[in-house]
C-alpha cells in the first residue's frame, strides 16, 4: 500500500503535465444561428414562444417564473421533442402569463420582472427590467454552433452593453461552482470537465466539479443611474428616473445557468473585456436567465429550480476525523478514546479505503476489521458514528468470487463501450468497472448494496473518486465511446462525465432513504454537477497542508455556497504533504465555521489529529472545536435557512451587501449566516490582519469590543484568537459543550438533545436584537412535513421575547437562559 501511495502523491506532482483539456473553438470560425422569421406559437398570453429561423434553426423562449426565463436553440434543425435534464428539479414552475407582442424588428415577451426582446436580424435577445426599462443582459452576438464539432455558444455583453457595446457597466461574476480562484471571475476564463486534481493550487481548472452557473453583478456608481434609465429603455418602456429596483439594491444582480453537461468553456472577458462567452463541445444550446435584481433571491430561484438540500442528520454537523487510513480497528478504538480522554468533541470517525478488503466495495478486511458491528457498537457507546468511503470502481474480477462484480456482470450494469465491451479503468483496486447509474434498475442494486454497511452499524457514506479518476485516463479521453442509457438517449462520455458523480450520489442517497426510510440520509461527494446538492454534502478534494491552500479554501466555500451547494468544508489540516502546529490551529479557527468539519490527512508518515504538536495547539484547538458545539443552535438554523431557501451558511459579503464597493471581491473574509463575519488569520506568523467591517456596527466576539462599520480596522489576533464579529442587534442561540451531538438524550425518545438553547444578545444602539432559532429532531425526515419549529427572537427593554411562526403567540424568555453581551 505504501507503494501505492507514493505513486498516487507522484502522480499528484505531474498531474497538470498530462492533464489537456480541450481548447474551446474559437468563436471566430463559429456560424451565427439564422435570422428569426416566425413565430410559431404566438397564442397570448402564452408562456413561452417558439421562433423559426431562415435556417432551419429554432430557438424556444419560455417563461418560468416572471423573474426566469429558458433559452433553448436548435441549429439548423427543429428542436428536439425529447426534452431531458438530469440538473433540473422543478420543471413544474408555474405556468405564467407572459404578454407576447411582435413589432416589425423583434419579438417581445413582458412577464411582471422582466421584458425580453428578441431582435430578428440578427437574432439577439435582450433582458430588460420591466419597471425601470434598464437593460441587465444582452447577447453581443447570435449564437453560433459549428456543424463540424458540435459545439454551441452564446456570446454577451461585459456590463449589459447594448449591442453596440455602449453603456456598458462595471460587471463583477460569482459562482461556476468549484473553482480555484478568487470570489470574483471577472477576466478569467474556466472549464466544466470534472477532473481529479490532486494537489491542486490556485488557477488549476478544471478541478473535480462543474457546475456551469454564475451570477453577474451590475455595478454603477450612483451618479449614473439616471443617464442608465434613461439611455437604455426598449421601445415603449415608460421612463422612470428611479432605477433602484423593487427590492431596493442599487446594483443588479442576474443569473446565468447554462444546462449543457458535455465540456464547457466560460470566458469572463477574458479574451475580450467587452463580451463573456459561454460555450459547449456538444449537446444543446440550453440556458435559463435568472433575474433578482438581488443576488440573494438569484441563488433562492436557482435552487428552486435543481433542487435544495435537504437536512442531513444534525451529527453531520459534528466534528469529524479521518485519515487515510485508520488501518485497523485497534487504531480507529485508539484515535477515539484519546479524543474522549483529552476531551475534544467529536462525532464522526471515517473508514478510508483500507477498511475494505484489497478496495473491493462494500466488503471488510477481516484481518484489519475482524468485527465491524463490534466496532460500530463499541463507537456508538461513545456517541461516535462512522462514515465509509465507497468509490465507484468495482474490481474487475471475471471469473472470481466477487459478489459485487458477478452481479453487476450478470445484470448488465457496468458501463459498457460501443463495441459492447466493458470499460475497464484502473483505481485503487487496480482493473475496475463501473455501473451505469442512468440504469434505474442498476442505480436501485447500487443503492440496495449499502444494506451490508447499514447493517453493519455505518451512518454515513463518502462518495469519492467520482469524476470518474481513473488513473490511466485522468482526462476521461480512453473513456470517450462508453455509452450511458440515460434516459434512452444512449449518450457517450462526452455528454456524461460531468453527471457521473451526480447520479452515483443519486443512487446512494435514495438506496439509503429507501434502506432506513425514518433516517435522514448522509452522503459526501467530491465531484458533482448542478443540483448535486440534492444528493449529498462535498467537501474540496485534495488540498494541499500549505497556507496558500487553506487561503484558497474561503472563496472556494463562498462561490460553492452561491452555486447552490450549502455544505461545505475542506480537509482541516490540508490533506497533502506535512501540516504543523499552526496551520493546523489556524485551520481550526476556519473549519469550526465551516459545515462540512473534517480533519484528514493522506497516507504519509505524519498524522494531524489535535494532539499531534503539542498541548498549547491541542488547547487553542479544542477551544475552537468547543465553541463549534457552543453555536450549533445557531449554525443549525442558517442551515436549515439554506435547506429553505438556498442561501447558503457561509456566505461571501458581497452576498449580504450588494451595493458595497468595497465588498465585491473579499474573499479572506466570510460570513456565517448575517450575523457572524469572520475573517481568520491566513498567513504564517501572523498575529494581527487587516478586516473590513461593512457598514453597521460589529462586536469583537471574545470581547465585546464594539467597532463601527464601513470601515477597514486592525485586528490583533494571536494563535489563539480568530477575528470573530457579531452585527450590532443580533441574537445568537447558542448551546452546551458536548462530547458529541444529542450527548444525554439517548436513553429517552432517541431524539437530538433537549438540552437548554441560550440566548447571547448584541443590542444594537437602540438596545434592541433580533434573531431565529430553528428546531427539529435532528435525525428524521419528519421536518419535511412541519414537523419543526421556527421560532423569532426579539429583544427590547432588556427583555427577550420567542414567537413561533406557527402561531405567532410571544412567550418571554427566561433571564436565566440569556446572555446580554455589554459593549465596551
Ligand atoms: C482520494 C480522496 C482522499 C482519500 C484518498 C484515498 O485522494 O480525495 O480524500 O483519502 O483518495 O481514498
Amino acid at each position: 500500500m505504501r507503494r501505492k501511495a507514493s505513486a498516487f502523491l507522484l502522480a499528484a506532482g505531474i498531474l497538470f503535465a498530462i492533464s489537456n483539456p480541450a481548447n474551446a473553438t474559437d468563436l471566430k470560425g463559429m456560424h451565427p444561428i439564422g435570422n428569426a422569421i416566425a413565430v410559431v406559437n404566438p397564442s397570448k398570453p402564452s408562456n413561452s414562444v417558439v421562433i423559426d429561423c431562415d435556417d432551419k434553426s429554432q430557438v424556444c423562449l419560455q417563461v418560468l417564473a416572471p423573474d426566469l426565463v429558458r433559452v433553448r436553440a436548435s441549429f439548423q434543425k427543429s428542436l428536439p421533442l425529447h426534452d431531458h435534464s438530469w440538473a433540473i428539479e422543478r420543471a413544474d414552475l408555474a405556468q405564467l402569463p407572459t404578454t407576447v407582442s411582435e413589432t416589425k424588428d423583434a419579438i417581445i415577451l413582458e412577464t411582471s420582472a422582466l421584458r425580453i426582446v428578441v431582435k430578428l436580424k440578427p437574432l439577439l435577445i435582450s433582458f430588460y427590467d420591466i419597471q425601470t426599462g434598464r437593460l441587465i443582459n444582452a447577447d453581443s452576438l447570435a449564437m453560433q454552433f459549428d456543424p463540424t464539432s458540435g459545439a454551441v455558444a452564446a456570446t454577451k455583453s461585459l456590463g449589459a452593453a447594448d449591442a453596440g457595446g455602449a453603456n456598458g457597466l462595471e460587471e463583477h461574476f460569482y459562482g461556476l461552482g468549484e473553482k480555484a480562484a478568487h470570489l470574483d471571475k471577472l477576466h478569467q476564463k474556466f472549464e466544466m470537465w470534472s477532473s481529479d486534481t490532486p494537489g491542486y493550487t490556485l488557477a488549476t481548472d478544471p478541478i473535480y466539479q462543474s457546475i456551469p452557473f454564475y451570477i453577474g453583478l451590475l455595478t454603477e456608481p450612483a451618479d449614473t443611474v439616471s443617464r442608465i434609465s434613461s439611455t437604455q429603455n426598449t421601445p415603449n418602456v415608460t421612463k422612470t428616473v428611479d432605477a433602484l429596483s423593487p427590492d431596493k439594491t442599487r446594483d443588479l444582480a442576474y443569473g446565468m445557468f447554462f444546462d449543457n453537461s458535455f465540456h464547457t468553456h466560460f470566458d469572463m472577458g477574458s479574451s475580450d473585456p467587452k463580451t463573456v462567452s459561454f460555450q459547449s463541445d456538444g449537446g444543446e444550446m440550453n440556458y435559463y436567465f435568472f433575474y433578482g435584481p438581488s443576488m440573494k433571491k438569484v441563488v433562492t430561484r436557482y435552487t428552486e429550480l435543481t433542487g435544495r438540500m435537504p437536512l442531513p442528520p444534525k451529527w453531520a454537523l459534528g466534528h469529524q476525523q479521518s485519515r487515510w487510513s485508520y488501518g485497523s480497528e485497534q487504531e480507529v478504538k485508539e484515535i477515539v478514546t484519546r479524543y474522549r480522554k483529552d476531551k475534544i468533541p467529536l462525532d464522526v470517525i471515517h473508514l478510508d479505503i483500507d477498511y475494505m478488503d484489497d478496495y473491493r466495495v462494500f466488503t471488510f478486511n477481516h484481518d484489519r476489521f475482524p468485527d465491524p458491528p463490534g466496532l460500530m457498537k463499541w463507537l456508538a457507546d461513545r456517541g461516535v458514528k462512522v462514515v465509509t468511503i465507497i468509490d465507484p470502481g468495482v474490481k474487475y474480477e471475471p471469473g472470481g468470487s466477487y459478489k459485487v462484480f458477478n452481479e453487476g456482470t450478470a445484470k448488465n450494469y457496468f458501463l459498457k463501450q460501443t463495441n459492447g465491451e466493458p470499460y475497464v479503468g484502473k483505481v485503487w483496486p487496480g482493473e475496475s468497472v463501473f455501473v451505469d447509474y442512468t440504469l434505474p434498475e442498476a442505480a436501485k442494486w447500487w443503492g440496495d448494496l449499502h444494506s451490508s454497511l447499514l447493517q453493519a452499524g455505518v451512518s454515513g457514506i463518502w462518495n469519492d473518486m467520482n469524476e470518474p479518476a481513473d488513473f490511466e485516463s485522468r482526462d476521461g479521453l480512453k473513456w470517450k465511446d462508453v455509452v450511458n442509457y440515460d434516459d434512452g438517449e444512449h449518450s457517450k462520455h462526452a455528454k456524461m462525465r460531468n453527471l457521473f458523480a451526480m447520479l452515483e450520489c443519486k443512487a446512494t442517497y435514495e438506496g439509503l432513504k429507501r434502506l432506513r426510510p425514518n433516517d435522514r440520509p448522509y452522503v459526501i461527494t467530491r465531484s458533482g454537477f448542478a443540483g448535486i446538492q440534492r444528493y449529498a454534502t462535498m467537501w474540496t478534494g485534495d488540498c494541499n497542508s500549505t497556507w496558500d491552500a487553506l487561503a484558497l479554501s474561503i472563496p472556494m466555500f463562498e462561490t460553492l455556497g452561491v452555486c447552490g451547494e450549502p455544505f461545505v468544508g475542506a480537509d482541516c489540516g490540508g490533506f497533502l504533504g506535512q501540516t504543523n502546529g499552526e496551520l493546523l490551529t489556524r485551520w481550526y479557527q476556519v473549519g469550526f465555521l465551516s459545515p462540512f468539519f473534517r480533519n484528514h490527512h493522506a497516507k504519509d508518515n505524519n498524522y494531524q489529529e489535535p494532539w499531534r504538536f503539542g498541548q498549547q495547539y491541542e488547547d487553542i484547538i479544542r477551544k475552537y472545536v468547543e465553541l463549534r458545539y457552543r453555536l450549533l443552535p445557531h449554525l443549525y438554523t442558517v442551515l436549515a435557512e439554506a435547506h429553505e431557501t438556498g442561501v447558503p451558511w457561509i456566505r461571501p459579503l458581497i452576498l449580504e451587501y450588494q451595493d458595497d464597493k468595497n465588498a465585491l471581491n473579499v474573499d479572506d473574509e466570510f460570513m456565517v449566516g448575517d450575523e457572524l463575519l469572520c475573517a481568520p488569520v491566513l498567513k504564517a506568523g501572523a498575529t494581527s490582519r487587516d478586516v473590513y467591517l461593512p457598514a453597521g456596527e460589529w462586536y469583537d466576539y471574545f470581547t465585546n469590543e464594539k467597532y463601527k462599520g464601513d470601515q477597514h480596522v486592525l485586528v490583533q489576533a494571536p494563535l489563539d484568537k480568530v477575528p470573530l464579529f457579531v452585527k450590532a442587534g443580533s441574537v445568537l442561540p447558542t448551546g452546551p459543550v458536548v462530547d458529541f451531538i444529542g450527548q444525554g438524550s439517548e436513553q429517552s425518545s432517541g431524539q437530538a438533545a433537549e438540552q437548554p438553547v441560550k440566548f447571547e444578545i448584541f443590542p444594537d444602539n437602540a438596545g434592541s436584537a433580533t434573531g431565529h432559532l430553528y428546531e427539529d429532531d435532528g435525525h428524521t425526515p419528519a421536518y419535511l412535513t412541519g414537523v419543526c419549529s421556527h421560532r423569532t427572537l426579539k429583544f427590547t427593554n432588556g427583555k427577550l421575547t420567542s414567537s413561533s411562526d406557527k402561531d405567532n403567540q410571544e412567550t418571554t424568555v427566561s433571564d436565566s437562559l440569556v446572555v446580554l453581551h455589554n459593549s465596551r
